[in-house]
């Protein structure tokens, strides 16, 4: 599991960093929670904001892979969607929905509503080599996006691709230990069984 964590942060840095991020929907839509909302919301589901970042990168890969005329281009970007699609699907099943209660939990919150995290964490942990190979494979197939894009200097895809990548590495670095450690919260404040 190191190894391949430590794989998988060695090949995301050898991106070069400075692409800008690009405004989400969420942002461009003025969806962000405000601080005035009290008390925070305490849902088990995929927080907005990873929702409508994974979506982006798929919409932005689906365009590039039926309308790139470079055909390097789009068969790179085939490739790439083959491999995020159906993680990203799993991530949304039983991965990310507890995170939708960290704003509760950071309040002090936990109620028994809460408890189908713990087994959802319980499940990311027994299934982190899996995750990891497949963050693995993700940048491998960003970094090939990468190479072609370059090789057209497409620079703007270059840089969709490197805040995909970081985004992937992201979710390995915090996303997951944070889920991991929301279901020990819960079974903290909730105790094992009920
Ligand atoms: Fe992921």
């Amino acid at each position: 599991m190191t190894t391949l964590r430590h794989t998988l942060v060695a090949a995301t840095a050898a991106l070069a960093l400075g692409a800008s991020l690009p405004i989400t929907a969420a942002l461009a839509q003025g969806q962000l929670p405000t601080a005035a909302a009290s008390p925070a919301p305490a849902r088990l589901e995929v927080p907005q904001s990873s929702r409508v970042e994974h979506d982006d990168i798929i919409s932005y890969l689906n365009v590039v892979a039926q309308q790139q005329r470079r055909p390097s281009v789009a068969e790179a970007a085939r490739k790439a969607l083959e491999v995020m699609r159906p993680h990203f699907a799993r991530e949304a099943e039983y991965v990310l929905p507890p995170l939708g209660l960290l704003p509760a939990l950071a309040e002090g919150r936990a109620t028994p509503e809460m408890r189908g995290a713990i087994a959802i964490a319980d499940r990311v942990k027994a299934e982190q080599d899996r995750l990891y190979e497949e963050h693995v494979r993700i940048t491998g197939v960003l970094n090939d996006l990468i190479a072609a894009a370059e090789g057209e200097r497409e620079r703007g895809l270059v840089a969709m691709a490197r805040q995909a990548a970081l985004h992937s590495l992201h979710e390995v670095e915090v996303l997951y230990p944070a889920v991991i450690l929301i279901g020990d919260r819960l079974r903290e404040k909730l105790g094992s069984s009920g």
